[in-house]
Parts: C-alpha cells; sequence; structure tokens
C-alpha cells in the first residue's frame, strides 16, 4: 500500500485514487480507538466508550466537507438509497423515474420500497436528462431518483427545472460522485437528500458503508429512525427511547465508521487526484 503525507502530497504526481489506495495509519489509529474501548455500536454506552462517537465524527466530516446541514452515516449505499425513499414517503404503487444506466443498487431500492421503476433517457452526461423526465412523468409519478454517474454531474438545471413543472421530487443516488460539485455546489444537495457509497471501490472507503445528506432535519431525523428500527434516540437509556417510526436495521458500526472518518479527512487530496487524473 501505498501511503503520501499531506506534506508530501502533490496532486500533479499522485498516482492514486480511490480511497483504498490511501489507507494508512490514519484509518489504523480511528479503529484501534474503537477497539481500545471494545464498544462497537454507534449508539449509547456513554461511560464506556471514553468519548469515542465515530459514526457521529464521520457524520459532521461529510457534512463540513459537502456544506450538507445534515448527515446520516448508514451500513451501505444501498441501504442509504432505501431510507432516502422512505424518509421521502416512496412506497408502494409510486413509480420513480431512474436511469437505465447505472449500478442495479438504484433500480432494487426502488422496487424493494414497493415502487415502480421507470428508465427514461439519458444525455451526454451519461445520466438522465431532462427531455427523458418529461416524456417518462406519469400520472403516478413520485419521484426522480436521479444518478450522477462515474463522478459526473448530471444537467442539474434542465433536471430541477424538469422537476418543477412536473410537480416530482429530487433524490440524488451520488453513490459514485462524492466530491464531485456542479455551479460550486456538492452533488447531493440540489435534490429532497443526496446519498454516497463508501464500499470498497468507492472514492472513499469504510469497507462497507453509506452517507445520507440533506438540509432538511425533518428528512433526516426520519432516516435516522429508519435505520435504527424507529428509535428516536432521545436520552441515553436505549431500553426507553420511543419508537415513532416502524424502521429496520441500517446502522453502521463504529469499527468501519472510524475508517469512513479517516478517509472523510483526506477526501480533498482523493479528489484532487482523480481532478489531476482527468486533466
Ligand atoms: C449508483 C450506485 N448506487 C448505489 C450503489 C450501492 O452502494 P453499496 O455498494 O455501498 O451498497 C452503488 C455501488 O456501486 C452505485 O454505483
Amino acid at each position: 500500500m501505498h501511503f503520501l503525507t499531506p506534506a508530501t502530497f502533490d496532486a500533479s504526481t499522485e498516482r492514486n485514487m480511490p480511497g483504498t489506495e490511501l489507507f494508512g495509519e490514519e484509518e489504523r489509529k480511528e479503529v484501534m480507538d474503537v477497539l481500545s474501548t471494545g464498544v462497537l455500536f454507534r449508539y449509547n454506552h456513554d461511560a464506556q466508550r471514553k468519548g469515542q462517537w465515530k459514526a457521529k465524527e464521520f457524520e459532521a466530516e461529510i457534512a463540513r466537507f459537502t456544506g450538507a446541514k445534515h448527515a446520516l452515516a448508514v451500513s451501505s449505499g444501498s441501504t442509504a438509497v432505501s431510507a432516502m425513499l422512505a424518509a421521502c414517503g416512496v412506497g408502494y404503487g409510486d413509480h420513480v423515474i431512474v436511469p437505465p444506466f447505472t449500478f442495479v443498487a438504484t433500480i432494487e431500492a426502488v422496487l424493494m420500497a414497493g415502487a415502480i421503476p421507470v428508465f427514461a433517457e439519458i444525455d451526454e452526461t451519461l445520466c438522465l436528462s431532462a427531455e427523458g423526465i418529461r416524456n417518462a412523468v406519469t400520472p403516478k409519478t413520485k419521484a426522480v431518483l436521479l444518478v450522477h454517474m462515474c463522478g459526473a454531474a448530471a444537467d442539474l438545471d434542465g433536471i430541477m427545472a424538469a422537476c418543477n413543472e412536473k410537480n416530482v421530487m429530487l433524490i440524488e443516488d451520488t453513490a459514485q460522485a462524492l466530491g464531485a460539485t456542479y455551479r460550486g455546489k456538492h452533488l447531493g444537495l440540489f435534490g429532497k437528500m443526496g446519498s454516497f457509497s463508501f464500499d470498497f471501490f468507492k472514492i472513499a472507503t469504510c469497507g462497507e458503508g453509506g452517507v445520507i445528506i440533506t438540509d432538511d432535519e425533518q428528512l433526516i431525523k426520519s432516516a435516522e429512525y429508519l435505520s435504527d428500527h424507529g428509535h428516536n434516540h432521545e436520552g441515553d437509556n436505549r431500553g426507553m427511547e420511543q419508537h415513532p417510526i416502524m424502521g429496520t436495521n441500517f446502522r453502521i458500526g463504529e469499527i468501519n465508521a472510524a475508517i469512513g472518518l479517516a478517509q472523510s479527512r483526506k477526501l480533498a487530496r482523493m479528489v484532487a487526484a482523480q481532478r489531476a487524473h482527468k486533466a
């Protein structure tokens, strides 16, 4: 494994691209912090964890990096998409416009929600086109699940205009494009919610993991409750917490979050290296 300290990093000569190739002392240190307390769970155990809250810190780092008001770490990019759909109220029988050119997880999440994926045309951005979306809207269309493919942005001006015109919500599966921006704003912040994958093959990794971002407090709370069996995480007694909604287990564990935290602190370098390679 190759590792460069920030002092020696030079984007023009950096030969690395994804986070897996920048795995180093920082990741090991964060993991050892977790192992030193033994608290692998992201919630509660306040006394034993000795101030270690890796999932919370990971979320804060991604919120800072992207400029999002809220971030929620979950178990994968796939569960992140499922949690977004559920938080946005997409469910049984709804039509969701999706690109035919994407990774299958996008479509699976729609089907798992009981909704119907409706394919629309893509354009030279390799993402859904505004015209394709307009042509695919039906009376049952609830949302457009946009995928920013291969690290590049879709035509967001056109797509947002089409969504407003047709009165459908925009949700961004940004699994492949962490760090990419459109008119200076991070992808994932244009729709109601956006999600990233941190699997082993992505821009930054935590082994397996995902992060959802949004500026909407109510939506992030819904996703948070949903990702942990409906727990509202109020107070420090898990047994006494309320369950305002039904949920499931999409939680991230502290070890994965620890790796994600170390990786997310290197994001500026990773993105600079990717840009240099592209140039
Ligand atoms: C567009 C897209 N959405 C979702 C996912 C799923 O992410 P994960 O592998 O973290 O579940 C991927 C992974 O490749 C992806 O490319």
